[in-house]
């Protein structure tokens, strides 16, 4: 992210521009100041934010994330409801796809959150002895603790915990097995990843009051008995101008036990529309959570409960507050953004906004001439018919449905991309009559089948009905395809006007093709944080050529841009390798060899292998797939002693490229 100076000088004493290459036309550098990681980075502190499966597969989030924040929170994948939906058997398809990005982009790993009373499926509740339920909260903390040893810096081991006056919260687990279920899940969770530090978050913890006060008592209690705690989180899902006076003597007081402290979920919501006074206010509001735990050892990091609007729980929860986040609707930075920079010691320059995406049709299914792969699911028939149509003259027609889930079907596995967000879209009608009609995908992972609806509304006989929404096509499936049912009834069923769309390469904005990395190695206290991890490039936003105005080569063929920033004995490198050939690339490995001593510490958007001088890059779990005439992007930083010297030769999948 291209960012804007505000002021000079500060932590910003080495700050360069990178250029992405690539087949378009290069901006002019512009001079960027850090960005709010690599502030933070510096000073080995974490700032995160919560991710979610769509949100990452939003390339203006991911072009924020990507630059602003060094740690990442599952946001819903990793509770109950999501990872063990039916008892013992466990889904970590979504969670894993942040677990992936974390570890793709250099983040830090927040787990959250293993017990909790809130989002858990029916059957967690259902009637069972005390001894059943310990062993139903014992194989969950297992299993997903399990799941994710070594890859999770933090887990949320037990969220919300307590009642406003510091009693217990008579949730599930304490109605059933008392305050030792907080103890036992502290236990399993410790032995499940003895790497993972354990925390228990709760809200309205921040200041001292009588619940941060629970909490206090508890953790005490609990490192009396030698049970495993290594901290507590501060939600802090705050009000404008209420930030608790007390935040850092009870940050202290947690601290004083031996414990790190996190501020977990912040957010600082304000009545809409929020006005110009409310976001100065709600920036010194921000300044003084960060501070406060910038400014006490064992506070460790601040999470924000999201990004920009667009990712906000606050509007939905909390009706008539909103613009609660670092970031607006359009991903601007709102004033509390310079003002976090700033309470990290940084000298803030105001990032620009990401480019808005186009919206590419990767399918459309006018159903003009034929059926064009769609086909029957069940017993029903599917047939081209002209009786009826939504655009032009011909639809397709499902008859002799005898269960409401028959109707049309496509296979769809190649058309779509893992991790790519999509709007799938199509017109439905009855025959005769009304029935609730519903677009799903059915989705095929080795032996379990789940299915997906993507809209569903009232189909009638007199008009056509709209379905659209959004679907996230996770990575793992072996078998995917589109259909179409009426949930209440069998009578014969229109569909016509089938799309397909994702977003494809930024039509707009001033930051499209360029990307900053700044460099302060005088400015940072370990090793390891002298050069930031965190300014990545979305992959999406590679200076990609649409697949038509390409010319295609023909066949099998490659193109790398590589280049360097570089600081000496340091630089940040950026790729981006272009599909030449006329075919889809399903899946790359770009191999060079480094020609002096370079050494690789991070990289992002591609998991990146370093042997000797030998380096192998694998595509990222989301931009395995370069069309014919695209591009993918993905940067790295690297030391080095003597010189940087630019490898001569590249092969993409076994074939040598040319470079550009
Ligand atoms: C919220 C999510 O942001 C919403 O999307 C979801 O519908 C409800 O939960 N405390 C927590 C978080 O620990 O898990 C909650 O997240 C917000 C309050």
């Amino acid at each position: 992210m291209r960012q804007r100076r505000v002021r000079a000088a500060g932590i910003a004493a080495a700050v360069v521009a990178l250029v992405a290459g690539g087949v378009s036309v290069l901006p002019a550098l512009a001079a960027a100041g850090p960005t709010l990681a690599q502030v933070a980075t510096a000073r080995g502190f974490s700032i995160g934010t919560a991710a979610g499966v769509k949100t990452l597969a939003s390339s203006q989030w991911r072009y924020v994330a990507d630059t602003q924040f060094n740690s990442v929170t599952m946001g819903n994948e990793g509770k109950w409801d999501a990872t063990e939906p039916a008892q013992g058997q466990f889904d970590f398809a979504a969670a894993d796809f942040i677990a992936d990005y974390a570890r793709t982009t250099g983040k830090r790993l927040r787990g959250h959150t293993l017990v909790w009373h809130s989002q858990l499926p029916a059957w967690v509740s259902a009637d069972r002895t005390a001894a059943e339920q310990r062993q139903v909260l014992l194989d969950h903390v297992t299993g997903v603790a399990g799941h994710f040893k070594n890859k999770v810096a933090q887990w949320d081991v037990v969220n919300e915990p307590f009642n406003e006056d510091g009693t217990f919260r008579s949730s599930v687990w304490y109605q059933r097995l008392g305050e030792d279920y907080i103890a036992d899940a502290l236990t399993a969770a410790r032995a499940a990843d003895p790497a993972a530090k354990l925390y228990i978050n709760d809200y309205n913890v921040e200041g001292v009051n009588a619940k941060s006060t629970g909490l206090y008592n508890l953790v005490q209690r609990l490192q009396a008995r030698g049970v495993p705690i290594d901290g507590v989180g501060l939600q802090a899902h705050l009000i404008v101008g209420q930030v608790p006076s007390t935040l850092r003597q009870n940050i202290e007081r947690f601290t004083a036990l031996g414990l790190k402290v996190e501020i977990t979920e912040l957010d600082v919501r304000i009545p809409l529309p929020a006005d110009a006074s409310e976001l100065t206010q709600q920036a010194a509001d921000y300044r003084a959570v960060v501070g406060a735990c910038a400014a006490v050892a064992g506070c460790t990091g601040v999470t924000t409960w999201g990004v920009g609007e667009a990712d906000s729980w606050v509007p939905a929860f909390f009706p008539g507050y909103g613009a609660a986040l670092l970031f607006d609707e359009q991903w601007r930075a709102r004033p509390a953004y310079s003002a976090v920079v700033e309470a990290l010691g940084g000298t803030p320059s105001v990032p620009e906004p990401p480019a808005t995406p186009s919206l590419v049709t990767v399918a459309s299914w006018p159903f003009e001439a034929g059926l064009a792969g769609w086909g029957s699911r069940g017993s029903e028939v599917t047939a081209a018919s002209t009786a009826a149509a939504h655009g032009g003259t011909g639809s397709v027609l499902s008859s002799g449905r005898t269960a409401t889930w028959q109707g049309p079907t496509r296979p769809v596995l190649d058309l779509l991309t893992p991790g790519k967000l999509y709007t799938v879209s199509a017109w439905a009608r009855t025959a005769s009559g009304s029935g609730t009609a519903r677009l799903s995908m059915q989705r095929q992972n080795g032996t379990a089948t789940r299915y997906e609806n993507v809209s569903a509304n009232t189909a009638i006989s007199t008009t056509w009905t709209r379905l659209s929404g959004d679907y996230l096509f996770l990575p793992g499936a072996t078998a995917l395809s589109v259909y179409l049912e009426t949930t209440d009834t069998t009578g014969d069923l229109y569909l016509d006007d089938v799309t397909i769309q994702t977003e494809g390469t930024p039509t707009s904005g001033s930051a499209s093709a360029s990307a900053s990395v700044s460099v302060s190695p005088s400015a940072s206290r370990s090793p390891s944080a002298s050069v930031s991890p965190s300014a990545s490039r979305s992959p999406s936003r590679s200076p990609s050529v649409s697949p038509s105005s390409s010319a295609s080569s023909g066949g099998t063929g490659c193109a790398v841009h590589y280049a360097k920033n570089d600081w000496g004995g340091g630089f940040a490198g950026d790729v981006t390798v272009t599909n030449t050939g006329s075919a889809a690339v399903n899946g790359w490995t770009l191999r060079w060899t480094f020609a002096g001593n370079q050494q690789v510490s991070q990289a992002w958007s591609t998991v990146l292998t370093q042997s000797g001088a030998a380096v192998t890059a694998v595509n990222a779990a989301w931009n395995g797939t370069i069309p014919a005439g695209a591009s993918a992007n993905f940067g790295f930083l690297a030391s080095y002693t003597g010189g940087n010297t630019d490898p001569s030769a590249f092969t993409l999948n076994g074939t040598a490229c040319t470079l550009r």
